[in-house]
């Protein structure tokens, strides 16, 4: 079997992640790493003529894969667009991207031919998406509720410890939590890109905007667990969804939620409930997730060969 020539968009936490785990994988043989600024040192032993800032180089290389791990959401759209349209397969970690139009991508994969995976964008190792799959097959969904940004639910853990608010701040970004840009997470844009992925999964729609609480120095915290909670119901055909910092939790799946942890609960309109939980962010465990996709997709791949 030859190797799956691969592309890489991005060698932040993820994509420098991925890049380390590909190199040494004879399965697969990078093609090109698309960044910024080619000349700058990495923490990744890659030979330096495979750094390009140039998109049409990169699918010049024809690689039968992109993985997609930049942190900006329009331009992550646009190239993963842009790489359905040349024919290549797409997995992305990139939540802004994906949940831009989570529908379109998938109707511009199915056009061109391709496939295109995203589960790694919500929950990290923690396997949102595959969960609310099986519920939805199960019947229809009444809604869920969810732990989604890790550098949140570990500096809550933090702040309710006594840390001060930018200690627990640079240590989830140390740990490679946070976002590039860490007011994704505090304002809530990271945990809202992801109940929308969410809601496309659950209900086969997402909706347009929904409210945020923002965590800030200022963000008055009780002596009781505060967990930040998306969630999305359906009422009456109507989504109702949001992200609120939740200062009165019923729930022990979320009040024990400690650290980077993740949590899914997905309620049946027939009363019944599935969970899941993991670690929703950091190097490793979303390096997994997306090695997942990449099997779903090599699979898909290859069955789809054997069609032709
Ligand atoms: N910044 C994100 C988080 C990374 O903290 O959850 C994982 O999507």
């Amino acid at each position: 079997n030859a190797p799956l020539r691969v592309a890489v968009a991005g060698c932040g936490v993820v994509g420098g992640g991925l890049l380390n785990r590909l190199l040494s994988d004879k399965r697969y043989e990078v093609v090109g790493v698309l960044v910024r600024n080619p000349a700058k040192k990495r923490d990744v032993s890659a030979p330096a003529d495979l750094f390009t800032n140039d998109v049409e180089a990169l699918l010049a290389q024809k690689p039968d894969l992109l993985l997609e791990a930049l942190s900006e959401g329009e331009a992550g759209h646009a190239l993963i667009r842009r790489a359905l349209e040349a024919g290549c397969d797409v997995v992305s970690a990139n939540k802004q991207a994906v949940a831009r139009d989570p529908a379109g991508l998938q109707a511009l994969a199915a056009a061109n031919g391709c496939r295109v995976a995203w589960s790694a964008s919500v929950g990290g190792g923690a396997p949102m998406i595959e969960t609310l799959r099986a519920a939805r097959a199960a019947g229809p969904v009444a809604g869920f509720e969810a732990v989604l940004n890790g550098t949140v639910n570990f500096m809550l853990q933090r702040l309710g410890e006594g840390a001060a608010f930018a200690d627990a701040l640079s240590d989830a970004r140390v740990a490679g939590f946070a976002e590039e840009d860490p007011s994704s997470d505090l304002e809530g844009h990271d945990a809202a890109a992801k109940v929308k992925l969410l809601s496309f999964e659950a209900f086969g729609r997402a909706p347009a905007d929904l409210p945020r609480d923002e965590l800030s120095a200022e963000t008055p915290l009780g002596d009781r667990p505060v967990r930040q909670i998306g969630a999305c119901h359906d009422r009456g055909g109507e989504l109702d969804a949001s992200v609120r910092l939740d200062g009165d939790l019923k729930d022990a799946l979320f009040q024990s939620l400690n650290g980077e942890r993740n949590a899914l609960k997905v309620y049946g309109q027939d009363g019944r409930v599935w969970t899941c939980k993991g670690r929703g962010a950091g190097r490793w465990a979303t390096t997994e997730s997306v090695l997942a996709d990449v099997a779903d997709v090599v699979r898909a791949r290859r069955a789809a060969a054997e069609l032709v």
